[in-house]
């Protein structure tokens, strides 16, 4: 049996830079409130560039870092929640902007768990001998669903892109455990594109609630304790202790998220790294951009020597944890 390596990273972000100062001009808030309170000291956000221009980006990176022909790609999955549309897909537009013509390309939606979700996903499409080579990316460009007159959630969110390349070239599994959870009945907690019947034989009154809306509290609360059982759990189910794990990487919301976190599954908070300062919360770019910079840091080998905890949470709700060997 073949089973998947992860065996290029990449990332990206938009240039423009926008700090909590420059916010701060054009909104009742503070650096000091925002970076108290979540971490997050800038963010990069668009000019012209779309969700399919940022994936696209980190594709390239990755054929070009492992020497791979576009043609030799399987399949392409992006995780967003910003797409560029619903059709085509932007795994579609980023297929077509490699020139990866063997491809198939679909998108997957599970808000800040999408990068996790699709890591499992491509894992099991290649564990199963029916393809060789995949890439999966995690690509935002949240500050065109944010409602910017809203204070209390534009200032917490940014745009970027990160990505994996996955290879049928290991002989033992990348996956060790793994645990994917969704709540639906704790859904309208963070909601964005929510669009009604409109034809004219339809009777919906209601409208169209396009913007990103958020009940801070209630994922606040969600994420700290949710998030800390689903680790352990995943953990138990490979037969590791928290002392075991070299890093965990998990979606990059708010640095107080981390603190409480970190308590709860009695881990050393040095092992929980942390990029939201410099990007925000980009939802499902954020782990892989956080693994991005951990490679070229080379904090993370890729040579098969590490255990690392993956973790995504937000809306859906979703959340889920890969025990990963890479
Ligand atoms: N600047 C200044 N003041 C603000 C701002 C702002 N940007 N936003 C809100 N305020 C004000 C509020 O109006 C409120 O004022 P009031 O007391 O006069 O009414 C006050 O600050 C306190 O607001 P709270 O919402 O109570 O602040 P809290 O301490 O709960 O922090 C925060 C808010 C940072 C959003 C917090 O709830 C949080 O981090 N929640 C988790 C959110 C999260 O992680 N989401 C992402 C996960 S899912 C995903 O990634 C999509």
């Amino acid at each position: 049996m073949t089973f998947a390596k992860l065996t290029a990273t990449a990332h990206y972000a938009p240039e423009q830079v926008v700090t909590n100062d420059d916010l701060s001009q054009i909104m009742e808030t503070s650096d000091e409130w925002i970076a108290s309170r979540t971490g997050i000291r800038q963010r990069h956000i668009v000019q012209d560039e779309n969700t399919s221009d940022l994936a696209a980006n980190v594709g390239q990176q990755l054929l070009a870092k492992a020497s791979l022909a576009a043609e030799d790609l399987d399949f392409i999955i992006v995780a967003t929640v910003s797409p560029d549309g619903n059709m085509p897909s932007t795994a579609s537009l980023v297929q077509a902007k490699l020139g990866a013509s063997k491809a198939f390309a679909f998108d997957l939606t599970a808000a800040c768990s999408g990068f996790v979700y699709a890591l499992s996903v491509a894992d099991k499409l290649i564990t199963s001998g029916a393809y060789r080579n995949g890439i999966v990316i995690g690509a935002e460009v949240l500050s065109k669903i944010v409602d910017w007159s809203d204070r209390s959630t534009s200032v917490l969110f940014g745009d970027g892109a990160g990505g994996v390349l996955l290879q049928a070239v290991s002989e033992t599994p990348m996956i060790l455990a793994e645990s994917l959870k969704s709540d639906g009945n704790r859904g309208m907690s963070l909601t964005s594109n929510l669009t009604q019947p409109k034809s004219p034989f339809s009777k919906s009154d209601t409208t169209d609630d396009l913007f990103l809306k958020m009940d801070g509290r209630a994922i606040f609360d969600f994420a700290v304790r949710d998030v800390p059982k689903n680790i352990l759990e995943s953990l138990e189910k490979a037969d590791l202790s928290p002392d075991d794990i070299d890093y965990l990487f998990l979606h990059q919301a708010n640095s107080r998220i981390l603190d409480k976190l970190a308590r709860k599954i009695k881990t050393d908070r040095s092992k929980f790294l942390q990029n939201m300062q410099e990007y925000g919360n980009t939802s499902a770019a954020s782990i892989p951009i956080l693994l991005s910079e951990a490679v070229d840091a080379d904090t993370i080998k890729l040579d098969g020597s590490q255990k690392l905890v993956l973790t995504g949470f937000g809306g859906g709700l979703t959340w889920g944890t890969l025990v990963v060997k890479i």
